[in-house]
């Protein structure tokens, strides 16, 4: 297993614990989407994974290893725009090797290799106030996995694009994690995104939380997204999925009310 969180507990001061005992793994080359109620956990289970949060009981793995402090195999993306407005696409995507002292030479090979993985050659010397919606996101993609970490955190990554430009990041990612044959987990609220990225679909709910049913999706790494729309076996995964995901958030608001 590549990522394993084992037996966590987790919580914030003052609420109910948010985990207690919770077993999750990730296999290399797995793209796992997580989906669940707004305040569930989600967020805190990416953070636990990139060692920006630490557990209060259980252990996170990586490869095998304990993870004891942040995660230096992971590469974090979030709905946010956290580019540096007053550098160029270029600067904003070396960033991450800057701070870890790489040489320059390894720098500039990385830098070709990750603008070329998405398509930002062109944009290198642009600014971010320059650059669409979706060049943004692939900047941030980029600059995610510019120092090659085997596994991507993405936490609601597109949430903030419309629906058009969505799909379209939907098709770019997946042809990069594939190429990179990296491992991917993908935080979500939004079902169909969930059904059409993952390899498996982990619906969570709950306080403690738990995992309310796991899906293994079909369709296999060489997805043709507009084809899979079509399908009826889509809109049944997706009607079964709006269904759990009913249920984990009428939980969720009766444990608040309580
Ligand atoms: N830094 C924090 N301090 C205190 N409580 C927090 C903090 N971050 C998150 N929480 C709480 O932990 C719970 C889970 O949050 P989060 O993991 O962000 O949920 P999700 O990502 O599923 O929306 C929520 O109830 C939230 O209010
Ligand atoms: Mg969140």
């Amino acid at each position: 297993m590549l990522l394993e969180l084992q037996r966590i507990d987790f919580g914030f001061h003052q609420e109910a614990p948010i985990l207690q005992g919770f077993d999750m793994q990730v296999a290399a080359g797995e793209f796992v989407a997580l989906l669940g109620p707004s305040g569930c956990g989600k967020s805190t289970l990416l953070n636990l994974a990139a060692g920006l949060l630490l557990p209060l009981a259980g252990a996170v793995r990586f490869n095998g290893a304990y993870l004891h402090g942040i995660n230096r195999n992971v590469g974090y993306m979030t709905q946010g725009d956290t580019l540096l407005p007053w550098n160029t696409v270029a600067k904003n995507i070396l960033l991450p090797l800057e701070l870890r002292g790489t040489p320059l030479q390894e720098r500039m090979d990385s830098l070709e290799r990750a603008l070329k993985l998405v398509n930002l050659t062109q944009a290198r010397d642009k600014y971010p106030s320059e650059l669409s919606g979706g060049m943004k996101r692939r900047a941030l993609l980029a600059r995610s996995l510019i120092y090659g970490p085997p596994m991507l955190l993405m936490d609601e990554p597109f949430g903030a694009l419309d629906a058009q430009l969505r799909e379209t990041m939907h098709q770019e990612l997946l042809t990069t994690v594939n190429r990179l044959q990296e491992s991917v987990l993908f935080v979500t609220h939004d079902i169909s995104e969930s059904i059409l990225l993952a390899d498996r679909v982990l619906v969570l709910g709950g306080r403690p939380l738990r995992v309310l049913e796991e899906t293994r999706i079909p369709w296999g790494k060489e997805r043709r997204l507009d084809e899979i729309r079509k399908t009826g076996e889509y809109a049944a995964l997706e009607s079964h999925v709006r269904e759990l995901l009913r249920i984990a958030d009428a939980e969720q608001h009766a444990a608040a009310r309580a």
